[in-house]
């Protein structure tokens, strides 16, 4: 077992991550903690490496050299699902909603890789997938009233604004009850006010 993930209030620990591309080396040894309830910024001008470092935290990229800590699991050769599944969430540079849904569905839809029930269960609508229904129904219900979008619940993604789509997207990554939220440049592109907002909601996530 290695050092810093003993312990017990580490939620993430990278040790020495190496990461290239063709002989092109990105990341270089890099190290840190991110304990319980902590908030970690990462700064550097662009191609500095953050998205690529994020990727490997999330399971996108896998390092060359290096390890990453979940709670003390060693998740660094885990792919992005199980991860996940985990509770180790992302938003994107780029958003991940889909366009063509509306609010609610997008939220719903983040939660598909906790769900348990796959298509012949559902089909057969067995009692625990009503439950389950109804679980997804209620924390769907919550993010939507903590990131205060119920004028919108019903939109379609696509017809709204930049801003509020980052919010979407922030739902879509919340609906995994995440442990870990990691989030690729949160505020690029928004207006004062919609930095304020997001600033807020990512204070008081719980
Ligand atoms: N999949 C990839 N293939 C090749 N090069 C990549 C890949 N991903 C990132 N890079 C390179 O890694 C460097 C860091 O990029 P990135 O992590 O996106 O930086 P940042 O997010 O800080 O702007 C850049 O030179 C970029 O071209
Ligand atoms: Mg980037």
């Amino acid at each position: 077992m290695d050092s810093v993930s003993k312990s017990n209030d580490v939620a993430l620990a990278v040790e020495n991550i190496s990461l290239s591309f063709g002989g092109i080396q990105v990341l270089s040894d890099i190290s840190f903690e991110l304990r319980e309830g902590e908030i970690l910024s990462i700064i550097g001008p662009n191609g500095a490496g953050k998205t690529s470092l994020l990727n490997c935290l999330s399971g996108f990229y896998s390092p060359n050299q290096g390890k990453v800590f979940f709670k003390g699991k060693n998740i660094t050769r885990l792919p992005i699902h199980k991860r996940a599944a985990l509770g180790v969430a992302r938003t994107f540079q780029g958003m991940q909603v889909y366009p063509g849904m509306t609010v609610l569905d997008n939220i719903l839809a983040g939660r598909h890789v906790l769900m348990k029930t796959n298509f012949l269960q559902a089909f057969f609508h067995w009692p625990w997938v009503h439950k389950e229904e109804i679980i997804n129904r209620l924390e769907v219900e919550k993010i939507i009233d903590f990131l205060e979008i119920e004028g919108i619940r019903d939109s379609i993604v696509g017809e709204l604004g930049y801003g509020l789509r980052k919010l979407v997207d922030l739902g879509r990554a919340l609906a995994l009850s995440p442990r870990i939220l990691i989030m690729d440049e949160p505020m690029a592109g928004m207006n004062m006010e919609e930095k304020e907002d997001m600033a807020r909601f990512i204070l008081d996530i719980e």
